[in-house]
């Protein structure tokens, strides 16, 4: 063990593994037995670490794992060989050859890229396996809808592709069931005259679960947020599946002191106590992940109770009112940035909205230098 895993913490993440492995069963449970579950793990599996999340996931039964690039599609490779790999952005030209080297399958969008990747598998002896991706409404990868059927029947004149699979991507699945309906009528369409024996015809990410049909031509989903036991927004129907949070953000006061009513707090005297104060001084910033845009909003929890930030979160430091915080508050002492303590709870999504942003933005957010700590690693 290096020995900066060995320090005592200061502002870490805890990932619980057993939680994510039952979050992959419970979905499971919702969809019949025929769905595939691709596994979407880019972006270091949402912040929560790609090789402990896609090993787990792996031994939970993940059937395919989607990525963002070649980069990320290793780190899967060194895990195991035996499990299919997608990357979801656009391979560049000099990428290409790591699909063969990798056996990793590709995006498709364009005519250009069936002729690059065909010569590669040409090249390699060994055809490159593609899944075909139709543009319904989202405006970034993809064939557009109507030129569908012409790429479709170029990847399967191609010697050098293997054709796995033909999908598309919902723009606005969280906040627009009448859109999502709509661009899952128009991919149905571009999909009329295609064989889809043998592919895998996917669409939904987690909020396309709220509205995925059980039956009919769809036999994978790809899902990220809701494996890792987040709501892909407040009044999601996916409450039903009882996922439960994986991720959980720490820190700890770093000094306790009085302050007289009056005094301003933190850089730009944005705030000024109204009322003579107890503050504690936490050892996270924004060089952690507490975003600077929740200055003057965001809130954290010690000894089970809610306390508000004073002032701006600075890079290193945070400031709040510990004023009303019953028993001592001592150097130290634990404090929950996200998760659950003494009975409260501060979710990802309010975090997230003191931020103005989004949970998937908040667990990329967390930074390098925050440890990640794996709970219940040993059930593999
Ligand atoms: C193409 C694609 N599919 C699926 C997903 C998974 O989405 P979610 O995290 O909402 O389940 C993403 C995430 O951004 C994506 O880009």
């Amino acid at each position: 063990m290096s020995i900066s895993a060995q320090l005592p913490r200061r502002c870490w993440v805890e990932i619980d593994l057993a939680a994510l492995e039952r979050n992959l069963k419970l979905i499971r449970a919702t969809l019949p037995p025929r769905i595939k579950f691709v596994a979407v793990v880019k972006a270091d599996a949402y912040g929560h670490g790609l090789p402990q999340v896609a090993a787990r996931l792996m031994h939970a039964g993940a059937d395919l794992f989607a990525v963002a690039n070649i980069a990320e599609a290793m780190t899967i490779r060194e895990l195991s060989t035996d499990w299919p790999v997608l990357l979801l952005s656009p391979v560049l030209p000099d990428e290409d050859r790591y699909l063969a080297d990798y056996d990793l399958a590709a995006t498709v969008s364009s005519a250009e890229e069936i002729r690059r990747f065909d010569a590669v598998g040409r090249a390699a002896g060994q055809p490159i396996t593609v899944h075909l991706k139709i543009d319904t409404g989202m405006g970034r990868l993809g064939v557009w809808h109507t030129g569908a059927r012409a790429l479709y029947d170029a990847i399967r004149a191609a010697p050098g592709l293997r054709l796995a699979g033909v999908f598309t991507h919902f723009s606005s699945a969280d906040e627009d069931p009448a859109f999502t309906a709509e661009q899952r009528q128009i991919f149905l369409r571009a999909l009329e005259g295609m064989d889809p024996t043998g592919l895998l015809i996917h669409a939904d990410n987690s909020a396309g679960l709220e509205t995925t049909p059980g039956d009919g031509v769809f036999n994978a989903v790809r899902v990220g947020l809701l494996q890792f036991g987040i709501l892909p927004h407040p009044h999601s129907m996916l409450a039903r599946v009882h996922a439960e949070p994986v991720f959980s953000f720490h820190t700890r006061v770093g000094l306790v002191k009085e302050l007289p009513a009056g005094t301003s707090v933190s850089y730009g005297r944005t705030s000024q106590l109204k009322r003579d104060s107890r503050v504690a001084v936490l050892t996270a910033g924004y060089g952690d992940g507490i975003a600077r845009s929740s200055s003057g909003r965001a809130q954290v929890l010690i000894n089970g109770r809610r306390c508000p930030a004073l002032g701006r979160v600075t890079m290193d430091q945070t400031i709040v009112d510990i004023t009303d915080v019953p028993g001592e508050v001592r150097c130290g002492d634990s404090v929950v940035l996200v998760g659950r303590q003494g009975g409260v709870e501060i979710s990802i999504q309010e975090f997230s909205n003191w931020a103005d942003t989004i949970a998937w933005e908040t667990l990329c957010s967390v930074t390098k230098r925050v440890p990640r700590h794996y709970r219940n690693a040993s059930g593999v």
